[in-house]
């Protein structure tokens, strides 16, 4: 069987007509992974389920906006698309543009952005300009020249990047029959795709097609956590460069998606996120990249605080929390690298690898 992308397959939801060019890589229909031995380890009344959207084609959920923006840019005459980026945006904007036949230009901010995105901007053709600022500046900029030339912004304040996005709930709730988990955890960066996927979970409700809402959980780091914070954050600092942004530009409506859904919008630091990094690698064999780590450390830190004692499940005895894994762990492989122990590095022997391997301990023997 064929699976389309996401405009396809979610066509009555999407602002498309009949005879729109649809942009796709057959994005979506990523894996929905239930976590055994991480919910186990974090509180025995969770059931965590993983959505891998770094299985996505360009390795991250950008990619459900993204079909979306492409495809509008072109019906509307568009021949050149702009993005700021912490890296994914433009990695999929830059795949997207060339399956378009279109132009595309980046602007990042310089050595902030994973070598995998980075990669992936500039093998696709796009314009990449890296800028002596952060994020936020780069997003000004782009904003100021999209309003004064013809080119399309495909940053997620472009209205059908959220239509694109919301897709993912609307998958989540298709895998579990028409139920929508009791909690969604989810990294916050620009806010968009918080916003996206509550928007998503609302139309499906209202469309009789859920029979509940989740209550959204959303993390950012702690050195860039201005929703947390209540204040820009002039100066964002976190290894998770995915999220590394001061003034989001869904600020508003991720405040409502936590507000309206009785949600959180918490933080976690570089190394409680660095931590639960590892653990998704090491005990459920899911390699992500580090800003999606943070919506497992910041499960893991409500479950420490004792967030989830006392919540009724809307169903059964287990309260079903879906985490979204938003980018693969190959977009950052230095960050990898750096949180893993090093290759031992020896002669072409036998002996020498079994003693590396400690063939004599018992684990082996
Ligand atoms: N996770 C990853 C891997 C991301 O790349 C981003 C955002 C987020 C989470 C946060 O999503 O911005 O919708 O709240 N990356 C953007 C980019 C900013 O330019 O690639 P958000």
């Amino acid at each position: 069987m064929r699976i389309a992308g996401v405009i396809e397959r979610y066509r009555a939801f999407m602002p498309v007509q009949d005879n729109t060019r649809v942009i796709s890589l057959n994005e979506g229909s990523t894996p929905l992974i239930q976590a055994y031995k991480l919910s186990a380890a974090i509180h025995p009344k969770l059931e965590i389920w993983l959505k891998y959207e770094g299985l996505n084609p360009t390795g991250s959920f950008k990619d459900r906006g993204m079909t979306m923006a492409i495809t509008k840019a072109v019906e509307d005459g568009f021949k050149v698309v702009m993005c700021a980026s912490t890296g994914n945006t433009s990695a999929s904007a830059a795949a997207y543009a060339a399956r378009a036949g279109i132009k595309c230009a980046v602007l990042i901010p310089e050595g902030k952005i994973a070598l995998g995105k980075l990669s992936q901007a500039m093998v696709h053709g796009a314009k990449v300009i890296q800028i002596k600022g952060n994020f936020d500046e780069a997003l000004t900029l782009v904003r100021q020249i999209c309003s004064k030339y013809p080119i399309c912004l495909v940053n997620s304040i472009n209205p059908f990047r959220i239509e694109g996005q919301k897709s993912g709930a609307f998958e989540i709730v298709d895998a579990f029959d028409g139920v929508a988990p009791d909690f969604q955890a989810m990294p916050v960066g620009n806010a968009g795709n918080i916003t996206a996927y509550w928007k998503g979970y609302k139309e499906y409700k209202a469309a009789g097609k859920a029979a509940n809402l989740p209550r959204m959980l959303g993390f950012q780091a702690a050195g860039s956590a201005p929703i947390v914070l209540g204040h820009p954050v002039a100066e964002p600092m976190t290894y998770a460069t995915a999220i590394r942004i001061g003034n989001p530009a869904s600020w508003k409506t991720a405040e409502e998606a936590r507000d309206e859904s009785n949600g959180v919008i918490g933080m976690v630091t570089d190394h409680q996120i660095k931590e639960a990094y590892k653990l998704l690698a090491r005990t459920e064999g899911v390699f992500v990249e580090p800003a999606s780590a943070a919506s497992v450390a910041g499960i893991i830190k409500l479950s420490q605080n004792g967030f989830f004692d006392n919540v009724e499940p809307l169903y059964g005895e287990m309260i079903r929390l879906v985490c979204i894994l938003t980018g693969h762990g190959l977009k950052d492989p230095d960050s990898a690298i750096a949180a893993a122990e090093q290759p031992a590095t020896l002669e072409p022997n036998e002996e020498a690898i079994l003693e590396v391997l400690g063939m004599l301990e018992p684990a082996f023997a």
